[in-house]
């Protein structure tokens, strides 16, 4: 006997009576204890769709059914074709390419083509995009004096996230979002500009003046010299630590839907500009549980201060004291492939700065924690920021630039979210719903009977 069930057509509303056996073959069968009506909710690339849960009502007045997921700890927010992540096995590819033949093949501006464009650049495409990018590193001599305003000890992640704000109006053009042209010009100014930015915060702290852009140098040696260029006439990079800034960079150029990528996807979905979008984004990378976590995993190295202390920390963190701060991932439940390059190109830079005494401590708690019950249960691996750390500070940065470093490679990936955004038909201005548990209505209270 062929058995009939009710499908509603969630789009219309409309009800079907459809042999059970051709129902569409992916769905989720819903059955509401509370009225005892069935539902068959359509799954899609392992989905389903919110929306099409508001159909279960318990009375007509009835809002509908909503998930709630706060963190969005099992919510996608977007279909996105940018960067794959597989948690378990420690797999990230930008646009299907491994990280590790990324890092071993290529250079940040090619990366940054890929992840904004989609393909791998040819010649003379990669040769346009690096002549535009280069001719956009110069910042509007306004700047210094916006950027005079800061007090000399001020952290430069305030200073990168106000100088990027500020950029917006230097580009009023940016706001035009939806031509293409505007975009990609807002892009050569951001992935141009932003290096510029950085090293102009690092020179102000130093009270050092600030070294114009080299257009002759590669996109790493040409932060470096702004960074580091004193009397000589010209800054010759060293080319091992040119080669392993760069590879960080192409490291930390996308990670899908982290929370900075949120903030830029949130912020632009209110069709805001790219570059207060993107002080957006730098504002919640500067979070100490997000791209600030390098800066802290040097301050914990040199707490921890030597190798033989190693069991006492690790103590205090499984007594919920503290946090092995690089350790621990919302997707990575396996090493995270990053920290992996960056672990082995630590060597390299070594090599020529000399050995930093903060590798022994963090290879040490790394051994440790591995081998640690605590970790091994909830999954805890060294992510991007663990070894990151030491390389920077190998390299000169001052420890609270690290996050700086992250922002200038990320500022790609940003781009890239952002667009997709813009472009994919299904997005709109983001405005989640609310669990209210507060109070029912009730009068305004008089100051004298409260
Ligand atoms: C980045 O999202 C991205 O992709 C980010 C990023 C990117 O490229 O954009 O990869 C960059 O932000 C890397 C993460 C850098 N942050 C840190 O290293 C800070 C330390 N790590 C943690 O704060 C934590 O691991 C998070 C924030 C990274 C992830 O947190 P989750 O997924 O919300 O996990 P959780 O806090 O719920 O932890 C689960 C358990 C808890 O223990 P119990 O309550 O179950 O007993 O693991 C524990 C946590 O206490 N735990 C840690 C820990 N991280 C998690 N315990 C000690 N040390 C840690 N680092």
């Amino acid at each position: 006997m062929v058995e009939n069930i009710i499908v509603t057509d969630a789009r219309t509303g409309k009800k079907y009576e459809i042999p059970k056996e051709i129902v569409m073959p992916d769905n989720l069968t819903i059955i509401d204890s509370r009225t005892e009506k069935e539902y068959a909710i359509p799954i899609t690339n392992g989905t389903i769709k919110a929306m099409d849960l508001r159909q279960i009502k318990v009375s007509d007045d009835d809002f509908g059914m909503m998930t709630y997921d706060p963190a969005f700890m099992n919510t996608a927010s977007c279909k996105s074709k940018i960067t794959f992540i597989d948690g378990d096995k420690g797999i990230l590819r930008y646009r299907g390419i491994p990280i590790e033949q990324l890092a071993e093949k290529s250079s940040y501006l090619e990366v940054a083509y890929l992840v904004i464009n989609g393909e791998l650049p040819t010649k003379s495409q990669l040769d346009e995009w690096t002549f535009h990018i280069t001719h956009h590193t110069m910042l509007h001599e306004n700047t210094k004096k916006f950027m005079e305003g800061f007090v000399p000890d001020a952290h430069p992640m305030g200073m990168l996230v106000s100088t990027i704000g500020a950029l917006s109006t230097f580009y009023p053009d940016s706001r035009d979002i939806f031509d293409a042209e505007s975009r990609k010009l807002q892009t050569y100014r951001l992935i141009g500009k932003v290096p510029t930015i950085a090293a102009y915060c690092y020179r102000h702290r130093l009270g050092l003046p600030y070294v114009y852009p080299d257009n002759d140098l590669s996109y790493p040696g040409n932060f470096l010299s702004m960074m580091y260029k004193m009397t000589e006439l010209k800054y010759k990079p060293n080319p091992v630590l040119e080669h392993a800034l760069d590879i960080l960079f192409i490291l930390h150029a996308d990670h899908e839907q982290n929370c900075s990528a949120n903030v830029m996807r949130s912020t632009g979905s209110s069709h805001a500009d790219p570059f207060v979008s993107m002080a957006g984004a730098a504002a919640a990378l500067y979070g100490p549980l997000h791209g600030g976590a390098n800066e802290e995993v040097l301050r914990m190295l040199k707490e921890i201060g030597s190798k033989d202390k190693v069991p006492e920390f690790i103590k205090r963190v499984k007594g919920g004291e503290v946090k092995l701060m690089g350790f621990g991932h919302r997707i990575y439940k396996n090493y995270d492939p990053r920290a992996k390059i960056i672990k082995e190109t630590a060597d390299r830079v070594f090599e020529v700065t000399g050995r930093s005494s903060l590798l022994d401590i963090a290879l040490e708690l790394e051994g440790v924690a591995l081998e640690d019950e605590y970790f091994i249960k909830r999954k805890l691996y060294p992510n991007v920021d663990f070894y990151s750390g030491i390389i920077y500070q190998a390299m000169g940065f001052p420890t609270d630039a690290f996050t700086v470093l992250f922002a200038i490679a990320r500022t790609a990936g940003w781009i890239a979210q952002w667009q997709e955004m813009l472009l994919d038909p299904e997005q709109k201005i983001a405005r989640p719903r609310q669990v209210y548990l507060g109070s029912d209505e009730r009068d305004y209270v008089p100051m004298e009977k409260r």
